[in-house]
């Protein structure tokens, strides 16, 4: 997939009932994704994660402390004795402001920095306080598809064939013109059979499902369908993105051991076996933002100009207005900050 080349701007004329958040804080937000992403693209190629998301976590935290805001992390880097920084529960911003929680992934996709390949992100959500779930770090099984559909099209209840089959026929096309993103992992052997069984096609990713689930809300990349487990807490990044640029998506968190359950039970979570539907993910009046540190499917990455100035392509969207702002930024700076 081809990173897209021209910004473009969508703007609906009507903005009902818009409140500090949605409007202050959407450019702003794009200064703490672009912070995080300069950051991390220092370690692109170098074999080294952890110092990759390290870059990332500090200049992330660093940008969102000037945010006005009362911010509580939600979704972060872990919980409080397992990070240093952005842990769960983690108050962020100058507290003067909005009480917002925050979902944030300062470096979605560190083994893709480390290697130099496509699509890594920075990556983080905003919502009025209590409007996304609180995930804990255990994996969801996930179902996603673009806007314009009726809903319940797919359904993780159902088989993977009979989602292809629904949303093939919700398009109008045959099953084979049907491509679905999976990430490339031995626990989805099963599911690529079924998939490869019904004569739809797979794009295989290698990590970076919050850009995988909101390929399918964009017709360019060729994706009708996003199906498989992956991260929970990305799980609940990429509904904050489909709620704003329209899809339909479920979760469902999945527990390998009592460990797993333990974190759940922790965050209030007693229902193991949910399936939680778009508006339970991310609920309300959201904002996301994501800047690329490789290029990839939805933007390009951190890139130096022949002077040696850094630029960056960044999305920010709001649930609230359907705006989608492409933004892409020469910065003054020649290295990062
Ligand atoms: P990291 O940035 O934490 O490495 O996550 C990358 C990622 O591919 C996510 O996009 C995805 O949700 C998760 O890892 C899948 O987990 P696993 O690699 O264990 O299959």
């Amino acid at each position: 997939m081809t990173a897209k080349r021209s910004p473009k701007t969508t703007t609906p004329p009507e903005e009902p009932h818009t409140t500090p958040m949605d409007r202050v804080l959407v450019l702003e937000l794009v200064r703490v994704t672009e912070a995080a992403a300069i950051a991390a693209a220092t370690m692109i190629g170098r074999g080294d994660e952890k110092a990759a998301d390290q870059a990332a976590v500090d200049a992330m935290r660093r940008a969102l402390n000037q945010l006005d805001i009362d911010g509580t992390v939600v979704i972060g880097e872990g919980e409080r004795d397992e990070a240093p920084m952005l842990f769960i529960g983690e108050r962020v911003g100058t507290t003067r402001g909005p009480k917002i929680d925050i979902a944030l992934d300062p470096l979605e996709g560190t083994t893709i920095t480390a290697k130099a390949m496509p699509n890594a992100l920075a990556v983080v959500a905003l919502a009025d306080r209590g409007n996304f779930l609180h995930a804990p770090d255990v994996y969801m099984e996930k179902i996603a598809i673009g806007g314009g559909f009726p809903p319940g099209t797919v359904d993780l209840r159902r088989t993977p064939a009979e989602n292809i089959q629904a949303i093939a026929d919700a398009k109008g096309v045959p099953v084979s013109e049907i491509t679905a993103c999976v990430l490339d992992r031995p626990r989805h052997a099963e599911l690529i059979d079924a998939v490869r069984g019904t004569g739809a096609r797979i794009h295989l990713i290698p990590d970076g499902d919050v850009a995988g689930v909101i390929a399918t809300a964009d017709p360019d990349t060729g994706v009708d369908i996003y199906l498989g487990s992956g991260g929970a807490p990305e799980g609940v990044l990429a509904a904050a993105a489909l709620r704003c640029i329209g899809g339909q998506m479920q979760g469902k968190l999945l527990f390998r051991n009592d460990d797993e359950r333990g974190r759940a039970f922790k965050v209030g979570i007693t229902d193991l076996d949910r399936i939680y539907d778009l508006e339970e993910l991310a609920r309300g009046n959201v904002i996301f933002a994501a800047t690329g540190v490789t290029s990839g499917s939805m933007l390009e990455g951190v890139k130096r100009t022949a002077t040696g100035r850094l630029t960056t392509q960044s999305v920010v969207m709001r649930s609230k207005s359907g705006s989608v702002r492409w933004v892409y930024t020469r910065h003054g700076q020649t290295k990062p900050a």
